[in-house]
């Protein structure tokens, strides 16, 4: 398969979904990959397309319409997207809207990753493992262990450094928390000018817009993270559900 499918996912409006979407697509045409770098938007707030519209890319930019009421028509053209062969390498990023279709959702289990930010809220937490229990479901009726269900914690207080309270609270749930995106002003004010301005920022941040970056590239895309879950059933087939993988790559 030459087309590698993110999407960003959760039920929670406001949680980031738009802004990773973005950074992720930046940070791809960064990395080495040569490929294409496609970015559909399915929220009708357009936001990840208005934003890079306005920025001088190599992303190649979609927007499929949702209508809540009659949701099969989006999800029909998303599938045929989806499926559609493709001679080149590329890399899909898929925006979706809060409160998405179960149509919707339906067809993004199909995609290689779904990236579910969440920030560190109680009530956040609690919803957002509500929605990745149903997302484990949904991945177990399909019976493999794709699509990789990530969490990202997003918007943390700079000068947070645990994540143990989402860690606890997922201990049960079959999910990988990826690195940690702090609460930025730069990702909330300047999107457009983030990879000038990032480099000016103290280097914990300059570093984990670089772990981000490489998170997205080398774990998922080129595919460290399933080299390192396949490793851990072979050593231990109780090992942990929860792979913070920041410590791990
Ligand atoms: N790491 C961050 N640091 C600072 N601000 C952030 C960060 N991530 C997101 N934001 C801000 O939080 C708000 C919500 O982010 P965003 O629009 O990306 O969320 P969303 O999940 O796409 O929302 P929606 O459900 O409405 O589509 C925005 O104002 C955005 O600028
Ligand atoms: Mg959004």
């Amino acid at each position: 398969m030459n087309s590698y499918k993110i999407a960003f996912l959760n039920s929670k409006g406001g949680v980031g979904k738009s802004t990773l979407c973005i950074l992720s697509a930046l940070g791809l045409s960064q990395t080495r990959f040569n490929g294409k770098i496609k970015l559909i938007d399915t929220d009708s707030q357009k936001s990840s397309v208005s934003i890079l519209n306005d920025i001088n890319s190599k992303i190649e930019l979609d927007y499929i319409p949702f209508n809540h009421a009659s949701p099969n028509l989006g999800v029909s053209l998303l599938d045929q997207k989806l499926k559609a062969f493709t001679r080149e390498e590329e890399i899909i990023l898929i925006d979706t809207m809060a409160h998405p279709p179960r149509q919707l959702v339906n067809c993004i289990m199909q995609c290689n990753a779904i990236l579910i930010p969440c920030n560190l809220s109680e009530i956040e937490i609690r919803a957002t493992i509500e929605f990745v229990k149903t997302l484990d479901g949904l991945k177990k009726v399909r019976g493999g262990g794709s699509p990789h269900l990530v969490i990202m914690p997003n918007k943390v207080p700079a000068n947070q450094l645990h994540i143990d309270q989402l860690t606890s609270a997922l201990s049960d749930v079959d999910v990988i928390i990826g690195p940690t995106i702090s609460d930025i002003a730069i990702l909330k004010n300047d999107l457009v000018n983030v990879r000038s301005k990032i480099t000016k920022l103290p280097q914990k941040f300059k570093n984990q817009y670089l772990g981000f970056r490489d998170f997205i590239y080398k774990a998922l895309v080129k595919k460290e993270i399933d080299r390192l879950i396949q490793a851990q059933e072979t050593e231990d087939s109780n090992s942990e559900n929860v792979i913070p993988i920041s410590k791990n790559i």
